[in-house]
């Protein structure tokens, strides 16, 4: 969403950690305090401590009270309003403007806006934000600490619109309606125009602010074509003049739910390709920057995820904006758990929820992605009697206030592990136990773990529509084939990527995602392209160790193993292959020798686990259909380590403010090599190194720092872009004894 007006403010701000008395006063001595621009996570630039309490939540790294300033200069005319907008500030902020205390707020996940004019003047100000986030536990993830969403100023009219005061409700056809809320009664103008900005029509709002039109043969939005508009909506003035306005994309698309075919998307089944994510991106922790976002969504886009579950909380904007603009469908969470969540421990959860709901709908309901509003997950009461009815009293008022302010979603909240009478998994009668009392105030049951029991739920109560939430990533993604997918949604493993937090030492990141937490795709992200997605496909991963890994978190059992996807073993072990294709047939060549011909039967859920002796060489994987050879995937065993290859992700557009260098050892022949060298960075001249990551769950190295171990020969560098112009990299490889350097002008 757009306004007049309004301009980013995350540039040139000063951070201190800890409580510093008298931090918000205008002559407090700031000067030693640190330069940074935001958004900005003050606990991903820490070390990691095993000894940290609850550290297994927020992934070893401290929680705490972080301060910021900022000196602004603001000019403005008499009569206009000046705002601060913040995209959301983990945790519960103080801010206060020239000394002055202006607002308090807990859900560290939320968006806010504070009208600043009466304590703001024109000329220099200062802006002060005390972020309290010392909670022992505030989040059962990694949340991180600080300013990590955008902020704006905004400039107003005295007439000017609301907060999220539009609202465009489009329809697959067409047709479309559209209203706008001003804080005082004017002439309302809405403009629509098409993606290459040409406009289509103008219309004028009636005296509550709407109006309304059709578009003929409109371009729909889908992920495979996602297709936008705009509206722009003016507010003129007694003059006639433009007083404020608002845009916002938008798409046209139906979205329907049927018992018998779950989920049709623009008058046909769909069915949800999904996974989880947290909001942690790689080596920046939880410091919200579009372009790592957008790298995320192009590696998960391109294996065939057609749909993400923003767990369990209001996500920042940009998540939802490229979402529309590249095609993925959102499922959107408001609350993880409800009267028992550590957000709303410092203050009841009946206080807060009408507000965080109104904002988390009003601020995201014009995003086509968004598919459906969930309003909460696993919420604790749904395992108990009373006071709620097993949570059915609070679902009910949370799910009429959400749909007077967006009555065009359906409704669900993630369900588990409860089902009738409070009846969980450890319970002798559970394969046999009924559906949960909440699932019949659900417009759609969306299920946690419980794909299992749709068809006999389906038998019993047809006119439901299932869906499953959460899917674990057992035997690869063989719970795919878990439900009955004619009559299902979908499901949404858990997770896509690992995220910080949720792990035990030495472990820091959740450890079951499809992709490794640099952002580099794990084999069982192939086995779930190859149960998704017809193109023919086969692909080869090795068991990293003998040890079979069954663990048990939050009470699902997670059978896992470590896989790789390379051939440097120890020769003259054996080496246990995990196979994952969509083929019929698999044929194994070593060194040019056919060693096993495997068929790929439906009960393998296209995955099949073969042992064969490991020799260094060539192992080719050929994968055939009808007889026809329709695939191949090869592992070669790597020479000694010769270069650094530098990939700098660019996306090029104009508001990158990130350059992703993946780097990835190699020998002569660019095969990589699975070591795990250390890298020192050098970073010179428009841009400024801003983290560092490999993909092992387990490394002690910090995301704030020049040197990188790698991990299987690959890591990530983030560089950051302070201006324009020339960004020179370097990297020194250190190995065997001698360096290597790679550089890249980006
Ligand atoms: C689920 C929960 C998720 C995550 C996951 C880990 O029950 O909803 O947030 O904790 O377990 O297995």
């Amino acid at each position: 969403m757009r306004r007049l007006g309004t301009v980013n403010f995350d540039h040139g701000w000063l951070a201190c950690a800890g409580d510093v008395p008298q931090a918000e006063t205008v002559g407090y001595n700031d000067s030693k305090w640190h330069k940074i621009d935001l958004p900005h996570d003050w606990s991903a630039e820490q070390h990691f401590d095993s000894e940290l309490l609850h550290g297994h939540m927020h992934a070893y790294l401290p929680n705490g009270i972080v301060w910021y300033r900022k000196y602004a200069r603001i000019e403005y005319k008499e009569n206009e309003r000046v705002f601060l907008e913040f995209d959301g500030i983990y945790r519960s902020p103080d801010i206060f403007v020239n000394g002055k205390h202006l607002l308090k707020k807990f859900n560290g996940f939320i968006g806010f806006e504070l009208d600043i004019s009466d304590a703001v003047q024109p000329g220099e100000n200062l802006i002060a934000v005390r972020v309290d986030n010392s909670a022992e536990r505030s989040s059962r993830w990694y949340t991180g600490t600080g300013i990590n969403r955008n902020v704006r100023l905004s400039i107003r009219k005295k007439l000017h619109f609301l907060r999220n005061g539009i609202f465009v409700n489009a329809q697959g056809n067409g047709s479309f309606s559209v209203e706008a809320e001003a804080n005082s009664s004017a002439k309302i103008v809405f403009r629509i125009s098409d993606q290459n900005g040409k406009e289509l029509l103008v219309l004028n709002a009636d005296n509550s602010g709407s109006a309304s039109g059709k578009i003929e043969s409109p371009a729909l939005w889908s992920p495979e074509s996602p297709a936008l508009y705009k509206c722009t909506a003016q507010l003129l003035d007694e003059n006639g003049q433009v007083s404020d306005e608002l845009s916002v994309k938008f798409g046209f698309r139906s979205v329907e739910f049927s018992p018998e075919q779950g989920f049709i998307l623009n008058g046909k089944k769909v069915l949800l390709r999904g996974v989880n994510l947290h909001e942690d991106l790689c080596g920046l922790g939880t410091a919200l920057f579009k372009d790592g976002i957008r790298r995320r969504y192009v590696n998960l886009k391109s294996w065939g995820v057609n749909a993400i579950r923003l767990a369990h909380h209001p996500y920042a904007p940009e998540w939802m904006d490229l979402a529309d603009e590249m095609g993925l469908l959102i499922f959107a969470e408001a609350f993880d758990k409800w009267t028992d969540q550590y957000n709303g421990w410092q203050v009841p959860f009946e206080e807060t929820w009408r507000d965080d709901i109104t904002e988390f709908i009003r601020s995201n309901r014009n995003h086509p992605s968004i598919f459906i509003w969930s309003m909460g997950n696993e919420p604790y009461e749904q395992q108990i009697e009373g006071p709620d009815h097993y949570g059915v009293d609070i679902f009910v008022k949370l799910r009429d206030f959400a749909r007077k302010l967006d009555p065009s979603r359906k409704i669900t909240a993630g369900l588990y592990p409860a089902r009738r009478n409070g009846i969980c998994y450890n319970h002798p009668d559970y394969m046999k136990s009924e559906i949960a009392e909440l699932a019949h105030e659900m417009d759609v049951v969306s299920a946690n773990y419980m794909g299992m029991f749709f068809a006999g739920d389906h038998k019993k109560h047809p006119e439901m529509v299932f869906l499953v939430s959460e899917e674990a990533t057992s035997k690869g993604v063989a719970k795919w084939f878990d439900f009955d997918h004619e009559i299902g949604c979908g499901s949404f493993f858990w997770g896509g990527y690992d995220y910080l937090g949720e792990a035990h030492w030495p472990h820091k990141n959740w450890y079951r995602g499809l992709v490794d937490r640099a952002g580099f795709r794990k084999p069982i992200s192939y086995h779930a392209e190859a149960a998704w997605l017809d193109k023919p496909l086969v692909h080869l991963s090795v068991l990293a160790s003998q040890e079979k890994e069954s663990k048990e978190w939050n009470d699902v059992i997670l059978d896992w193993a470590d896989l790789s996807s390379h051939w440097n073993w120890t020769e003259g072990k054996s080496s246990m292959l995990a196979i994952s294709s969509n083929c019929e047939k698999v044929e194994l060549h070593l060194n040019g020798r056919l060693l096993e011909t495997l068929s790929f039967k439906k009960g393998d859920f296209c995955r099949v686990k073969c042992e064969i002796p490991f020799e260094p060489g060539e192992l080719v994987a050929k994968a055939f259909k009808s007889g026809k050879l329709v695939a191949e995937n090869k592992l070669i065993t790597a020479g000694k380590a010769e270069k650094l290859f530098l990939r700098p992700l660019k996306y090029g557009n104009e508001s990158d403010r990130l350059i992703h260098v993946e780097l990835e050892v190699q020998d002569a022949k660019g095969i990589r090599c699975p070591v795990n060298p250390l890298v020192h960075f050098k970073v010179s001249g428009a841009g400024m190194l801003r983290g560092v990551v490999n993909g092992d769950t387990k490394s002690n190295q910090r995301f704030n720092c020049s040197s990188l171990k790698l991990h299987e020969g690959r890591g990530l560098a983030v560089v950051c872009i302070k201006e324009s112009g020339k960004i020179s990299f370097e990297a020194d490889l250190e190995i065997d004894g001698k360096t290597i350097r790679a550089s890249a002008d980006l």
